[in-house]
């Protein structure tokens, strides 16, 4: 099968495309033929190995993904196909059911085919979504509603969403929406239009306004895109307030720290634990209307480089979308 390959960590351009074995599905495995899969900063950071974030990030990031080579050679996470076979044990899913779901660190989505546990984070594709339109629906929304969910969000409480326009970002705003939250959302100008479409009751551009200096006040900060941080933000929390963090080995000290000194907390938890039920959760918000993931552009597989080469931009509006045996759409 074709698939996109990697054998060192580094820059873009050490993916390639490559024929390789077709994986065959254990009894309790699924063999799915993907039709689209995504690049998202997971794909680029394990890629790099995490070099932008220092060596200890790196080192950590090596230790996890293979030392010194990467240990899984196809990189991707998300993806949405068919069944094409399935092992003894499988009951749930049948040869020729349309699936999404989520690899995590399993990866192996940048492929015609990819195996995937029948317990693992896979449900139904949503009722009549396209391929492209169910790939990129997990990575941003479960990582979002991981630390939505750590929040134990109040309804009517104000949530302010710092890096509305991203992948984690995009998502926060409709699942702050679904827990019948206030929500204020933060993005750039360009992306003004788009975020207030996804249900931000309120958008602030911060090219035009800081929104630590405006007097308004929020019972949690999520910083969706990891370019914010507690100290800037403090004074924007109401007391009691939460600071919701995605990413930085110093979120995680704080949220080791805040907690036990004032009354205002750093909220950070990795690695984020993500279920089967999350992903039967998004089908069905998507079904009921209530949930949809914004796609930026749409690649064929074999413009991966360039593909990720715009992710790595970290300007991107929602999701980059992979086709794998069709023609780009967008
Ligand atoms: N995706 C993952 O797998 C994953 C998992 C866990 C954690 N994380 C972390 O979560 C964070 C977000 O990931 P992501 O995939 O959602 O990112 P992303 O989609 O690449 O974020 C890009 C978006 O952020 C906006 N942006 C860029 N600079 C900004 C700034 N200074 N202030 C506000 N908005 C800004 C960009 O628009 P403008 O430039 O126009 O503002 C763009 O729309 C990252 O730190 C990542 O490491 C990601």
């Amino acid at each position: 099968m074709r698939a996109v390959v990697y054998d060192h960590y580094g820059p873009a351009d050490v993916l390639r495309i490559e024929d390789v074995e077709k994986p065959v599905p254990k009894a309790d495995e699924l063999l799915i033929k993907v039709h689209a899969t995504t690049v998202n900063r997971f794909d680029v950071h394990t890629r790099e190995a995490n070099m932008t974030s220092g060596p200890v990030v790196s080192l950590l990031s090596r230790l996890v993904s293979g030392f010194p080579r990467p240990r899984r050679r196809i990189l991707g996470s998300e993806f949405a196909g068919d069944v094409v076979a399935a092992g003894a044990a499988v009951s749930e899913f049948k040869v020729g059911d349309r699936i999404f779901g989520n690899t995590g660190m399993g990866f192996g989505a940048h492929a015609e085919f990819v195996c995937v546990k029948e317990s693992g984070r896979v449900a139904p594709m949503p009722a009549d979504a396209t391929f492209e339109q169910a790939a990129p629906v997990t990575d941003g929304a479960l990582n979002s509603l991981w630390c939505l969910r750590l929040a134990h969000l109040r309804k009517g409480e104000g949530v302010l969403i710092y890096g509305a326009s991203g992948s984690l970002g995009t998502a926060a705003v409709q699942l702050a929406k679904y827990f019948d939250v206030d929500v204020t959302a933060v993005c750039s100008t360009k992306h003004l239009e788009v975020v207030r479409s996804i249900g931000a009751d309120r958008v602030i551009d911060y090219t035009q306004e800081d929104f630590t200096k405006n007097g308004e006040t929020y019972d949690v900060i999520f910083d969706a895109v990891g370019k914010h941080s507690f100290k800037r933000c403090k004074d924007s929390l109401n007391p009691g307030g939460r600071f919701l963090a995605c990413d930085g080995l110093d979120n995680l000290i704080l949220a080791l720290w805040t907690p036990r000194f004032g009354d205002k907390k750093v909220i950070f938890q990795i690695p984020p634990r993500w279920t089967k039920q999350d992903v039967y959760f998004l089908k069905e918000l998507i079904e009921a209307g209530r949930y949809r993931a914004v796609i930026d552009r749409c690649y064929p597989l074999a413009d991966v480089v360039e593909a990720t080469r715009y992710v790595e931009t970290q300007h991107k509006t929602g999701n980059v979308v992979l086709t794998v045996d069709g023609e780009a759409t967008s």
